[in-house]
């Protein structure tokens, strides 16, 4: 049933068609709002502004997935570096997340190289001295190693970007030692992607399990010695259960690592996280093109079904 349903969501989440009429008719939009800021980057430094009074960070995401045009990755690298700015301004921190495809990287891998490097460079250029961050979002496997490049080629010229890896692929624990060892920020996520079982872990027991063994290695004491930057990604409040206990028996303080979350996801959990002392960050969503991100949300959880169709059929 569980697999039904998010079949389904991911084939509309895919329709070109399905998704212009219902970007254009602001289908289940109300619905929608629920995991995404708004329609442009004013709008999302707004809501990122209301999550901080709520003391949750934000890292904004502008949502043009999926692109094969150069003038839509033009679009989106012009849409992230004007965020970074706008947070600048605002004088909240200058985090923003960015896919790889989203700036080229199906088009021309090298492509993708310069815009990383642009958007990078922008984000260390904003006046002030909020912290700041380019956190490279994970795709399918053969995104892994570019990614996995670019970043590093950001840190060696000392420019402020972290990466996203992936619990679910086999080879992550040795690219997550290798991270530790350089002091990087890494965001460990399950992984939303699918591979055979010579590169992932398949059952969800053995993806879980490896998640664990991971959160293990990120809140050792070698890597808080190695000045490592852990984050939590994931909704799992028994994972998140098992980081805090990691980090209190390795020394680490509540503030040091943080947990990330989906806006919009188990917000009841992100609260609980900030009022039980953690520093806790959304992944915060904006822009036009919010159809694909809203529909795969809703998927992933069957009991989202009747929130779906009550605003489909309220408009
Ligand atoms: P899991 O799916 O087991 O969910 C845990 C609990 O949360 C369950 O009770 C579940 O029902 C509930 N839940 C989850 N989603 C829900 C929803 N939409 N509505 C209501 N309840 C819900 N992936 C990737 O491949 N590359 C990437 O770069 C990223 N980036 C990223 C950033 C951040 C900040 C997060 C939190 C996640 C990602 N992901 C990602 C997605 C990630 O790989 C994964 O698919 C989801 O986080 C779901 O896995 P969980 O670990 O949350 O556990």
């Amino acid at each position: 049933m569980r697999r039904a349903w998010q079949t389904g969501m991911i084939a509309l989440a895919r329709s070109p068609k399905i998704k212009r009429w219902a970007q254009e008719k602001g289908l289940a939009a109300g619905l929608v709002g629920r995991y995404v800021a708004g329609p442009d980057a004013e709008a999302g430094i707004a809501r990122a502004k209301s999550l901080l009074g709520q003391g949750i960070r934000s890292s904004l995401f502008y949502l043009g997935e999926y692109v094969d045009r150069p003038e839509l990755v033009a679009e989106n690298v012009a849409q992230e570096r004007k965020v970074a700015d706008l947070l600048g301004r605002a004088g909240i921190e200058v985090h923003v997340s960015v896919d790889p495809t989203q700036i080229g990287h199906s088009l021309d891998p090298a492509l993708a190289r310069r815009n990383g490097l642009a958007v990078a460079e922008a984000i260390a250029a904003v006046p002030g001295d909020a912290p700041r961050l380019m956190m490279i979002d994970m795709e399918d496997r053969t995104v892994v190693d570019p990614a996995i490049a670019l970043h590093d080629a950001l840190t060696a010229a000392g420019l402020p970007v972290g990466i996203t890896l992936q619990a679910y692929l086999r080879r992550t624990e040795v690219d997550l030692r290798e991270r530790i060892r350089q002091g990087a920020a890494v965001r460990l996520v399950k992984g939303a992607f699918a591979a055979g079982r010579e590169h992932a872990f398949v059952s969800q027991d053995e993806i879980k399990a490896n998640h664990r063994r991971l959160i293990g290695l990120m809140l050792s004491r070698e890597a808080r010695e190695a000045g490592f930057r852990p984050v939590i990604a994931t909704h799992d409040d028994r994972l998140q259960d098992h980081a805090v206990a990691q980090a209190e028996a390795a020394g680490w303080s509540r503030g040091e690592y943080e947990f990330e979350m989906l806006y919009g996801v188990r917000s009841a959990l992100a609260e609980r996280r900030v009022r039980e002392g953690h520093r806790v960050r959304v992944y915060l969503p904006f822009g036009r093109d919010w159809w694909p991100y809203a529909i795969r949300r809703i998927g992933e959880n069957p009991r989202n079904a009747w929130l779906l169709a009550r605003s489909l059929i309220g408009g």
